[in-house]
Order: structure tokens, then sequence, then C-alpha cells
């Protein structure tokens, strides 16, 4: 018996050797963590169960027969961050370049398989050199089994990418289809095909960081959602984005133990909005100051900073938050702010999370690189986004909210449940210079500066759409937080589906 045990723990410890301790050493040399060492950070001390530890390829092609590592570059299995099950997969650099093969894909499909038979989030942690050249198409096939499962998956379980080291080729394609997507700066990178491919077809001259980098990935192509100094970090942040999302679509919202009054006065948001309209301020304020314990977990936070998306808790429990960003762009809607938005409000949806809008925005960008770009199409993306969702939603016009943005940000006519606003709100079709240049065409501008004051007395107010009900309640802003968390407490029961029907046909 001793010397089974024995066996047993000689190949665990092959197993946990990786591709050995001068690799090791290679990949600690670039800052970057091995496989398991980033699970241990992820993971609750002690709680990780491991699968497939010996797992071993079976190509026999190009001398691999005589190259084999247990586990096969990919540790694989779950375990739980603050108590709450996941499914994890790490790709190990330093066994074959973590590259990918039909038994390596074998192991990612079943941790796969099995949180979405348990109903857990699953966490990918990507370093890999691509498909296993070896193998061929045998790899191309195991990362198609790998796209099948991220399909079904979602909007069942929450499926987070971090992107830890390269990623490259049809690679990147099982990460997009994914929820959530983070790199590590400097250490990660991301594309469909490589520099020396872009020189040859399109004569460009590009590093792997300008192509594919965390700075190109969270500013430029908003392909993640995020990025983070080193591996530690990621960890850590990802543990923390883990205990804002509810293990699968039926769970709902977690609800942790909170320390802050829901009932918190903010006497100071009495006085964020200044007296000129045009002047902007900073909404992420008024996030931070209605959140539980002041705590925002943003999602694309370089990307279209006209709009703020991110988690927050109210009561300790998760809430989505979707508001336009004065500060940037006057917060207006545009493309990319659209798209932004609109995929947040469906994971959102597709996750029973509630979902809080606050609004200041003065309509959608004009000119012709919007149209050119189709902002028609991307803008009814958000439209379509939240007149579909089903969730409680509860919005507060803090000022600008006109034309066709007003109807976009969570309206009332949208389904809306609450629809509040703050007395310094202006509800309107346009901003009052605009509307009375066009009422009143060929007027002196003597005559349309009266004529606009005396516009801007009669709609630039929450009042007129209050006396139509389109908003529920004028709200004083030091009371935000109060009113909002008391509107989400009494939505819990809230029960609204939509028409039968296969799945719906969003501008995509
Ligand atoms: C097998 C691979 C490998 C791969 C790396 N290795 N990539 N083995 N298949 N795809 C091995 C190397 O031979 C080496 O083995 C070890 O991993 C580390 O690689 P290095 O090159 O020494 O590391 P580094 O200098 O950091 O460069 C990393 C790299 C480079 C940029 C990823 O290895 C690289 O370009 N690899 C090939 C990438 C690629 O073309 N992949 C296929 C893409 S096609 P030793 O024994 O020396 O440690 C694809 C299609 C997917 O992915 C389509 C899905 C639909």
């Amino acid at each position: 018996m001793t010397h089974i045990l024995q066996e047993l723990e000689t190949r665990r410890a092959e197993a946990r050797a990786g591709g050995g301790s001068r690799r090791v050493e290679a990949q600690h040399a670039k800052g970057k963590l091995t496989a398991r060492e980033r699970i241990e950070l992820l993971l609750d001390e002690g709680s990780f169960e491991e699968f497939d530890m010996f797992v071993a390829h079976r190509c026999v092609d190009f001398g691999m027969e005589t190259q084999k590592y247990p586990g096969d570059g990919v540790v694989t299995g779950w375990g739980t961050v603050n108590g709450r099950q996941i499914f994890v997969f790490s790709q190990d650099f330093t066994v074959l370049g973590g590259s990918l093969s039909e038994t390596h894909a074998q192991k990612i499909c079943k941790v796969m398989d099995m949180a979405m038979k348990v109903g857990a989030p699953i966490v990918g942690l990507n370093d890999s050199g691509g498909a296993r050249i070896q193998e061929g198409v045998a790899s191309l096939a195991g990362y198609a089994d790998v796209f099948q499962r991220n399909v079904l998956a979602s909007g069942v379980i929450p499926q987070i990418s971090v992107i830890m080291g390269p990623c490259a080729g049809g690679a990147v394609y099982s990460p997009a289809m994914t929820d959530f997507i983070f790199m590590v700066r400097d250490s990660s990178y991301m594309f469909v095909t490589g520099p020396d491919v872009v020189k040859t077809v399109t004569n460009e001259v590009v590093t792997s960081e300008e192509l594919g980098g965390a700075k190109t990935h969270t500013s430029k192509s908003s392909v993640a959602d995020g990025a983070f100094e080193n591996d530690v970090e990621a960890m850590m942040e990802v543990r923390r984005l883990i205990d804002f999302l509810p293990k699968d679509n039926r769970e709902g919202p977690p609800v942790r133990p909170f320390f802050d009054d829901p009932g918190r006065i903010e006497d100071s948001l009495d006085t964020i909005i200044p007296s000129n309209p045009n002047q902007p301020y900073d909404m992420k304020e008024l996030i931070l100051k209605v959140a539980d314990e002041h705590d925002f977990y943003e999602i694309q936070e370089d990307y279209a900073k006209n709009i703020l998306t991110g988690f927050i808790r109210l009561e300790g429990s998760t809430v989505g938050v979707v508001a336009n960003q004065p500060m940037v762009l006057a917060g207006c809607l545009d493309i990319d702010s659209s798209r932004k938005a609109a995929r947040f409000v469906r994971f959102c949806d597709a996750f029973e999370i509630p979902i809080l809008t606050l609004v200041d925005v003065p309509g959608f960008l004009p000119g012709t690189s919007q149209e050119y770009g189709g902002v028609i199409k991307h803008g009814a993306k958000l439209l379509f986004a939240y007149g579909e969702a089903t969730v409680p939603k509860v919005t507060v016009i803090t000022r600008k909210a006109y034309g066709g943005a007003y109807d976009v940000m969570s309206s009332k006519h949208l389904r809306g449940d609450f629809n509040y606003a703050w007395p310094t709100a202006e509800i309107a079709v346009m901003g009052a210079k605009g509307a009375t240049e066009i009422i009143h065409r060929g007027k002196s501008p003597e005559e349309i500066e009266t004529l606009t004051a005396e516009y801007e007395a009669r709609f630039a107010n929450p009042f007129v759409a209050a006396e139509k009900g389109f908003i529920d309640e004028v709200i004083t802003p030091r009371s935000t937080r109060k009113r909002v968390a008391r509107a989400f407490a009494s939505l819990r029961g809230k029960k609204l589906s939509n028409p039968w029907k296969k799945h719906d046909n969003i501008p995509l």
C-alpha cells in the first residue's frame, strides 16, 4: 500500500512540475506566474479540486510520443471564491507553450460541461501559443468543441476570460464569446494574425503590443473589458468581480451582508449639478455616493468614456449601473457608447441583475462619421437592449434627457419600473435654443433670446413629463440612494416576460 501511495505522490509531483524548472524560471522571468500559482491566487486557500491531472496527449507525429507531460498543458478543476463555487481552467505555458491539443481541449470541455451541469461560473486563464502545431486538424476540432460550449453557456453561466500571455489566431474566439475579457498589461496580447502576417499582407509595421496589447484592446477595440498591472492584481480583481455575479441565470444576484445605511442621505448631491447647464460634473461621484460602501466595479473603464457601466450593491445585492458621463463628449450617445452599454444591459438582463440608469444626455452625437459608421443601427442596440430587458429597471434623470436619447435611456416607455427625476432635470425634445431657432425661424437674435428663455421656463424641467406620468416622482438629489434602494427593494417580486420566440433579432 505504501509504495502505491508513494507512486501517486510521485506522479502528482511530476504533473505539478509542468514543463520543468527551467521553463518555470523563464515564465517567472517574464513577470508571469505559472498556471497553478494563478489558480492558487484565484481560489480560496485549499479549495482547489483538480480534474484530469494525468491526462496525456495521444499524438505520435513529429516525435511527440517522447514529449508527454501529465496534464497536457492545462490545469482544470473547481474551487471556491469567498465560499462560492467556480470552475476554472488555466493554461500552462511551460508545457509546449500551453498549446491546445485534442486532449487539452477535452479537459477544458469537461470543466465547461461540469460548470453548466452545476450552474456555476467558469473562468479561463489563457496563456497559450494556440493550436498544437504537431496535431493539426485535431487541435482545430478541439477549439471548435470549446467554441460550441461557449455559445451554449452564454446567458446560462457567467464566463470570464483572463488573457495572461499570448492569445492568437482562432484561439481569440473562445474568449471573444465569453462575458468578460481581462488582460494583463505588458505580458498579454490578442490578435487574429500577428505582426509578421500583418507586415506581409498589408505592409504595416506594428509591434505585438500595438496590435493586440492591453491598451489597444481596452481603449481602442473594446475587445477587453479591463486590464491589470500583473497576474496577482488580475486574480484579485477577478475574485472581486465574481463576488458581484450570480452563479447562473436562475440564482438571481448574490446578496452579501452590508454595513451601509440604505437610507444614507448625501447632502453634497444637492449641489453637484453646476448652475451653468453646459458645465460638466463627474457622474462617477453620484454612482459612488449611491453604492453600498462606495464600491463600484467598473466595466470597460477606458473605452467610450461618455458612458459608465459597472456593478454596485444596494442593500448588499448586486445592481448593474449604466450612466451618461457629462465629463466626456457632454455625455452624448454615440456608436461606441451605445455598443458598450447595450452589451452590459444584456448581460445584466440575462443574469437577472437589476439595472440602475443615471441619465444626463444631450442626445446622439451628430456627424458624418457617426452616420457612416452606422449610429442608427448601433444606437438601436441600446434601445433594443433596454426594451427587451425584463429585470427591475430604475432610472434617475439628473439633468438633460433630450430627444431620442431620453427614450433610449430606460425611459418609462421602455418599461422602466421607477422613473425618477431630480428637480434639475430638463426633459425635452431638444435643447431650448435649438428648439426656439426652429420654431421661430427668421426672428432677430434678441427675440430668439427672449423666446429661448420662455421655452426654457416652459420645458427645461421635469414637471411636463411628471404631469404626464412619464416620471413617477421628482426626488431630492440628497435622497437618491434611499429612493433607489427602496425602489429596487419593492421590485424584488417583479415578474415580467416577453412573448415566446426562438430568439430575438437584435440589430447586430
Ligand atoms: C506546439 C508550441 C506552440 C504551438 C509554442 N510552442 N507554440 N508547441 N504548438 N502552437 C512551444 C515552443 O516550441 C517552445 O517549446 C515553447 O512552446 C515556448 O515557445 P517559445 O517560442 O520558446 O516562447 P516565446 O518566445 O515566448 O514565444 C511564444 C509564441 C511562439 C509567440 C507563442 O511560441 C509562437 O509564435 N508559437 C507559435 C504560434 C502559432 O503559430 N500557433 C498556431 C496558431 S494557429 P520548448 O520545448 O522549447 O519549450 C491557431 C489556429 C487556431 O492557433 C484556430 C482555432 C479555430
